[in-house]
């Protein structure tokens, strides 16, 4: 079972890529930086709602370095314990007149869009809304904004409660021993993902405008319901989740300030049926991995995190109960499970060299 690797070990994986660097280009890189990992505790596709969403950055990640070369190009190399081998690329410098276009390998869309659209003004917001601007033009994923705060707005011992409408963030200490926060990964990636986001987003659009809002934010369940035989059935449910979510997300920040983790364990899972039956972005491997991780005594909740159609489910539980939860869901899952069992750690940073 992997065990998550600590920011401080992001030191082995720096000199691993400082020296693939130099092997892939010729020379030494110049800048270095650590972006970590995410999982999001509560708030599914609320954030592009103007919603609540309770992430926490972890102490897995991605290190990047990085140098320019005399001919003018940018050579990039990244890798991450998760990786098999460091990935790279070079592209042509941004130059007046030529700005950088999305292309090949995908994955480097992100950085290039990044370096398109960051300028350095030393505010964080600014920073992840640069970086949302990049995944929307550069990646052509109209993803919220989420993943871009918690990546730079981490903090260790905590989770981040972002109001997506303000742009506020409030971080709720998560430090106590006696809890664990396991990660599962289904392992499996189905193909919807890329079609079905932009489809639930266009949907909740359409669900606020017919109530006469500028978002479902603003929305409230009575108000739904009132105006139920005027959305279509299937706009109707989305909205229902996105409504239902964001007070589910305020709720469980609550909890996690008071400690009472059954409460966050209950809403974890009325989340999970509501992106499983409303939303309809769960799968059946995402099902059975929190059917499974339900039935191990001391677990307070488990559900499905991200966009959805595979990827991870994310688990609250006593720390005692994480070994045979491990066991359990690894004997239970039809698939092959891996397990993080992470701590919430710090945001993206420069590393010095
Ligand atoms: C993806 C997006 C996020 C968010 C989640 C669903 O991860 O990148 O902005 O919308 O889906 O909560």
């Amino acid at each position: 079972m992997a065990e998550a690797v600590s920011e401080p070990r992001s030191l082995p994986l720096l000199a691993a890529a400082r020296r693939a660097h130099e092997a892939a280009f010729g020379g030494a890189a110049v800048l270095a930086a650590w972006a970590p990992a995410r999982v999001n505790l509560i708030g599914e596709h609320t954030d592009y709602n103007g919603g609540f969403v309770l992430p926490m950055a972890l102490q897995l990640g991605t290190v990047l370095v990085g140098s320019p070369a005399q001919d003018g190009t940018i050579s990039i190399l990244t890798t991450s314990a998760e990786a098999d081998e460091p990935h790279r690329v070079q592209f042509p410098a941004p130059r007046q007149g030529s700005p950088l276009s999305p292309g090949q390998p995908r994955w480097a869309n992100y950085v290039k869009g990044v370096i398109q659209h960051y300028r350095d003004d030393g505010d964080l917001a600014a920073k992840a809304l640069a970086c949302q601007k990049a995944e929307h033009t550069f990646a052509g994923m109209p993803c919220g904004i989420m993943d871009q705060f918690i990546s730079v707005m981490g903090k260790e011992g905590h989770a981040l409660l972002i109001d997506c409408r303000s742009l506020e963030t409030v971080l709720v200490p998560l430090t106590d021993a006696n809890l664990a926060v396991l990660i599962t990964n289904s392992n499996v990636r189905h193909t919807l993902t890329g079609s079905e986001y932009p489809t639930r987003r266009r949907q909740c659009e359409e669900a606020a405008a017919a109530l006469g809002k500028a978002s479902l934010r603003d929305a409230t369940m009575a108000e739904l319901e009132a105006s139920r035989s005027r959305l279509g059935e299937e706009v109707y449910q989305r909205a229902r989740h996105v409504i239902g979510e964001i007070a589910r997300t305020v709720q469980a920040a609550q909890a996690l300030q008071d400690r009472d983790y059954k409460t966050f364990g209950r809403l974890m899972v009325e989340s999970h049926n509501s992106l499983r039956d409303d939303y309809e972005v769960s799968c059946p491997e995402l099902d059975e991995l929190v059917a499974a991780a339900l039935e191990v005594d001391g677990v307070y909740g488990s559900r499905m995190t991200g966009g959805g159609f595979g990827g991870c489910t994310v688990t609250l539980l006593e720390a005692g109960a994480a070994e045979r939860a491990q066991h359990h869901i690894k004997e239970k899952y039809s698939g092959t499970a891996t397990f993080y069992l992470t701590k919430p750690s710090g945001g993206a940073k420069v590393l010095p060299l």
